[in-house]
């Protein structure tokens, strides 16, 4: 080796976790103040390679380089010491932490042996000044959103100074400001050199901002390209191996009755919201992150309180109390951070994904584990959830298949109402045109369907009519109609969402 056009360059890694071979002999070369793509199928090693490169997995095989000199870390803060950062997909920010410890950790600022809060606090908010954040250093990482915590360790990553910084899918939780203010965050870094590897499982952002592109397949490398001259078309088809429409499935199907509606309904974060959707209805929400959408449907939901304000379902009103009483209504809800909601991870898959389910199944009848296991089985297939056994728990999964089982649970529960909170964040193209259609199945069965999305192409793709939220409330409607006539454009639900009518 000692190739010094690159500043890391791996080879011949392989790593098996039991017996998943995560990755077979891949290689992986990155230059110096480039943005380089990481782009695969969910479970195709992204991130276990570069867990292997902080230290985090220790690879069976291979070796690597960093800056000319043989490199392996032993864990993250080495990895840290030695110019790498990572900032992970799956975030698990320290909730009793201020903003200023979050960054300093492990490297705090101290006067002899005692830590100096004041001066720490004071380089915290020289660093946070330059951000434009709505946090200070004092703030509670408690109290922050997932948009506002990955900025966080963004912040600490550019913090420590260092020549490479991984990003795994830094912009799945941020809404389109926040990533255009993330891009220029990293054309910042470029321009002073430092090198970048970008995981993301959107094309667009890929082609916006990246140099060049390595893609990976089931745990082997196919192939580096430049991003220029490479289309869109030809990523998909060496990412899968197969060819995948790259377009929305949405089929049209009848419009039925209303199934649920809210009358001026208002709570934390969200104010006279009044709105239905119909059996066959799939209604997306947009707007930007914090513009309420969330908070809305968790009170519907019953996992915050309502206010004030009616809901009806079925032309009876309903009050949702809590969670478990939602479901037993038939109003089931996918949350967007799985891990503190959808999934148990020390529970095996099978688990996880029948749990909800298990109340409906148990009455009048003694629970069938033969039948419990065949549907599991067949639901998990159908969402392509990639795992070596469903008896393995939740955290063996990548990010995108974890995704996958929480949205398997709920369909199991053959729910009147499906609220789904950015299904398909993190989610593969092959993966995302799997639940796009079986959205579209649910929705045939006479299923009222409710997505937010912040990703517009999604919104636009797949919704039949679509409410824009600024600032806690409903700024405006748009139908298929519109969109499909161009009527409504991207730039239009941009604006609607920024406040304009
Ligand atoms: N700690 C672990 N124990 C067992 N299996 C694991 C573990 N970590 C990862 N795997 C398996 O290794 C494979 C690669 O996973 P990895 O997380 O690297 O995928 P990825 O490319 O990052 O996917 P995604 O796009 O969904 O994040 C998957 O099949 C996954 O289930
Ligand atoms: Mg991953």
């Amino acid at each position: 080796m000692g190739n010094s056009e690159y500043i890391l360059n791996c080879e011949g890694i392989s790593k098996a976790f039991g017996g998943t071979q995560a990755l077979k002999d891949v290689q992986l070369h990155i230059k110096p103040g480039e943005v380089h793509a990481l782009l695969g199928e969910n479970g195709a090693g992204k991130s276990t390679l570069m867990k292997c490169v902080i230290g985090l997995v220790k690879q069976d095989t291979g070796t690597m380089e960093f800056e000319g000199k043989p490199y392996q870390a032993n864990g993250p803060v080495d990895a840290l010491n030695c110019g790498i950062s990572m900032i992970h997909q799956e975030l698990n920010p320290e909730p009793h932490l201020t903003v200023a410890e979050s960054i300093f950790l492990k490297r705090e600022n101290t006067k002899g042996f005692l830590l100096d809060k004041k001066a720490q606090n004071k380089r915290c908010e020289d660093l946070l000044s330059k951000f434009e954040v709505p946090y200070t250093a004092k703030t509670k990482m408690k109290e922050l959103t997932l948009a506002q915590v990955q900025m966080v360790e963004i912040i600490k990553a550019v913090s420590c100074d260092s020549r490479l910084i991984i990003m795994d899918e830094p912009t799945s939780s941020l809404d389109s400001t926040e990533t255009d203010h993330l891009f220029e965050v990293i054309r910042d870094l470029k321009a002073k050199g430092v090198a970048i590897i970008y995981i993301s499982h959107r094309m667009e952002e890929i082609f916006e901002i990246c140099d060049r592109v390595s893609v990976f397949r089931n745990g082997t490398y196919v192939d580096s390209r430049d991003m220029e001259g490479v289309t869109r078309d030809e990523l998909i088809s060496m990412m899968v191996g197969r060819d995948v429409k790259s377009v929305f499935p949405k089929v049209d199907c009848e419009i039925g009755e209303t199934v649920f509606k809210v009358d001026k309904i208002s709570g934390k974060g969200f104010h006279d919201i009044s709105f239905e959707v119909h059996a066959g209805e799939i209604l997306g929400l947009s707007g930007l992150v914090g513009s309420g959408r969330s908070e809305t449907m968790r009170a519907i939901f019953g996992l915050d309180p309502l206010e004030s304000g009616t809901m009806y379902l079925e032309g009876k009103e309903i009050t949702n109390k809590s969670p478990r009483d939602s479901i037993k209504k038939g109003i089931c809800m996918v949350n967007e951070d799985r891990k503190n909601y959808g999934l148990c991870l020390l529970r095996s898959i099978r688990e996880n994904i029948s749990l909800p389910n298990l109340p409906a199944k148990q009455k009048g009848f003694l629970l069938n584990q033969k039948r419990e296991k065949k549907e599991v089985g067949e639901v998990a297939k159908k969402l392509t959830v990639k795992c070596a056994s469903l008896e393995h728990n939740g955290f063996s999964l990548s990010g995108g298949n974890q995704q996958k089982v929480v949205l398997a649970k709920w369909i199991m529960a053959n729910p009147k109402v499906l609220i789904l909170d950015e299904p398909t964040r993190g989610v593969d193209v092959g993966a995302k045109s799997d639940i796009h259609t079986l959205m579209c199945e649910f929705a045939a069965k006479g299923m009222a369907v409710i997505m937010i999305s912040s990703e517009l192409p999604e919104v636009m793709g797949m919704s039949d009519r679509i409410l824009v939220y600024h600032e806690g409330t409903i700024n405006g409607e748009v139908s298929r109609k519109e969109i499909l006539a161009n009527a409504i454009t991207q730039e239009n639900i941009l604006q609607m969402a920024f406040g304009q009518r």
